[in-house]
């Protein structure tokens, strides 16, 4: 059985959509044990002590705090869900394909420093692509620069706004990572040649 750690900084509807599938017993390999925020305001903390999660905050300004935790809580697989604070550089390494991310956008495209919530909608609007979509990745050193392991893509409707957008991506982003979760756990996720994808059951 995988621990998973979650990181988050906001709201955690993403957090949530694995609280969810956990509860339905989706995840038969691996368990949500501990949900790690870089600010005591973020919202998912109260979803995870409401699930009975393990949680803690570690400050932005803190972040190597996260080499002694994580593996004093024996963690296998780390999610990083709506996490706004750089990684530190020996997690990456000591975590190698063992760490994924969820972005609203289908990178390699409107990703990177400064691409975070609404601002990647905005830039999608701007665009005039008439799709965007989601992407669960690998983290490496780099900002949304890990290999793929899933995309969805998503309509853009003409009218809308960046909010009427994130919503819609939101709703697939927890599809998404979910099932990337799911196929982790399982062993599903291949690598290979620089690239990542999830082999069928
Ligand atoms: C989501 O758009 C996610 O893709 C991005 O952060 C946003 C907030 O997610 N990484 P959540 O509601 O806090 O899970």
């Amino acid at each position: 059985m995988y621990n998973i750690a979650v990181l988050i900084s906001g709201g955690g509807s993403n957090l949530q959509a694995l609280l969810d599938a956990q509860a339905r017993g989706e995840f038969s390999q691996g368990r949500v044990t501990l949900v790690v925020a870089d600010r005591s305001s973020a919202g998912g903390l109260l979803r995870a002590q409401q699930a009975g999660v393990e949680t803690a905050v570690v400050p932005r300004k803190q972040q190597s705090g996260l080499l002694d935790l994580l593996p004093s809580r024996h963690i296998d697989f780390i999610v990083l869900s709506g996490y706004l604070s750089i990684l530190p550089e020996a997690l990456i390494v000591s975590y190698r394909n063992r760490i994924i991310n969820i972005h609203p956008a289908l990178t390699p495209l409107f990703c990177g420093m400064g691409y975070y919530g609404l601002k990647v909608h905005e830039a999608v609007l701007k665009s005039g692509m008439k799709v965007t979509g989601a992407t669960v990745h690998f983290a490496d050193e780099g900002v949304d620069t890990g290999m793929i392991i899933a995309q969805q893509a998503v309509p853009v409707a003409p009218d809308d706004t960046p909010e009427t957008l994130r919503d819609r991506v939101l709703a697939t982003e927890h599809i998404l990572l979910v099932d990337a979760v799911k196929a982790w756990t399982e062993g599903r996720v291949r690598t290979g040649d620089g690239r990542a994808w999830i082999a069928p059951k």
